[in-house]
């Protein structure tokens, strides 16, 4: 700040000469027309609007004038630092429309577009019912137990009583691994899972076995080579045919609907006896119309076989068949599904087509 005067001749004072002030302005106004971003205005500010400005320096100046000057020069800077302050304001304003004009623009969104769908997963059918299956047995009381697919000929056979010379140990029934006397099979059927689980686990004893097995079968629409089985088996003392049949019933019911039984035929199974074929009654319907196309007109559908656990299975693997008796059943899961869904061709059920699973790949 300059010394105070009292002769004071205002043009004395350079800061506040009007060609300095307009100079300033003049300055100021062209850095803010040039300024083309938001961020570079505020960079500008504090040289043309800042303490150190040569406007507001000029400012500070009229405080050393002689009262007779303060009001003029007073005026001139104050209309000059206005400008400024105004020129400011409004290309900031510019400024920020520009931008929201721009964000606008390029974060546009056209919520009229086709968006790329992902379809949404399903579970398979037969994963489904089989887990609905073991979850009914679990709610009983039973446990799971599992068997590996590719099964000792002991177990798949000889164990449940197979004869040496049984017609099913032929080649044109099972799967025999390399070398073909080497003793292994693709399990034909889920009932080596009773041997070992009785082995495993002891008695009594209370397993669902629900998995894949093999057979040497075309493919057709009543027929695959790999194909899904629920076995049951139930050991303990004093157990009955009456339990068995009351096991199936419940089942029959829950998978199939209220007043949905079972009935049995005698048949013969090597590892069970007395055996029998178990038939579960058309729910489409129920024994009462003679065309029914599910059940032929016959009242009940082929399901799969049960029977009173053969005492040499027990015996085979360790269990005192005079103590201890059980039942033991076999169910066709991909069969059940079949007649459940009405789908007529099983091949539809493993060819992946993903407009089966959504159909049937749901609560059934
Ligand atoms: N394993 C037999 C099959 O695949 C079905 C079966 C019959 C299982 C009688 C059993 C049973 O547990 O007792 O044809």
């Amino acid at each position: 700040m300059s010394a105070p005067n009292k002769n004071h001749d205002p043009v004395e004072v350079a800061a506040l000469a009007p060609a300095a002030i307009e100079a300033a302005v003049d300055d100021a106004l062209a850095a803010i027309a040039a300024a083309d971003s938001l961020d570079e205005l505020k960079r500008l500010r504090p040289a043309h609007q800042g303490d150190r400005s040569p406007l507001a320096l000029a400012n500070r100046e009229i405080g050393a004038l002689p009262p007779s000057a303060k009001a003029d020069a007073g005026k001139r800077v104050g209309q000059a630092r206005g400008r400024v302050g105004q020129a400011f304001a409004d290309r900031q304003t510019q400024l920020e429309a520009e931008r929201d004009a721009r964000i606008l623009v390029e974060e546009a969104q056209d919520v009229t577009a086709r968006v790329a769908r992902r379809p949404v997963g399903r579970r398979h059918p037969i994963e489904l019912m089989s887990e609905r299956i073991a979850d009914l047995f679990v709610g009983m009381g039973w446990e799971i137990a599992e068997g590996p697919e590719v099964e000792a000929e002991w177990f798949n056979f000889d164990a449940l009583n197979f004869d040496a010379d049984h017609p099913a140990r032929q080649m044109q029934d099972t799967f025999y691994l390399e070398p073909s006397d080497g003793g292994l099979v693709m399990r034909t059927h889920t009932s080596p899972v009773q041997a070992r689980a009785m082995l495993e686990r002891g008695v009594p004893i209370y397993i669902a076995a629900i998995g894949r097995v093999f057979r040497t079968d075309e493919l057709d629409a009543t027929h695959m080579p790999a194909f899904h089985q629920v076995e049951g088996l139930a050991v303990d003392e004093g157990i009955t045919m009456a339990h068995l049949k009351g096991t199936l019933d419940r089942l029959a019911t829950e998978l199939f609907g209220e007043g949905i039984t079972t009935r049995l035929r005698p048949s013969y199974f090597p590892f069970t006896e007395p055996s029998a074929e178990m038939d579960l009654r058309c729910f489409v319907c129920r024994g009462a119309d003679a065309d029914c196309r599910t059940c032929k007109g016959t009242g009940w559908i082929e399901w799969g076989g049960c029977g009173m656990v053969n005492r040499n299975v027990l015996t085979a693997v360790g269990v005192d068949a005079d103590r201890y008796t059980g039942f033991a059943f076999g169910m066709g899961i991909d069969r059940a599904l079949m007649f459940r869904t009405g789908v007529s061709d099983m091949r539809d059920m493993i060819e992946g087509d993903v407009r089966f699973d959504a159909q049937f790949g749901m609560e059934i």
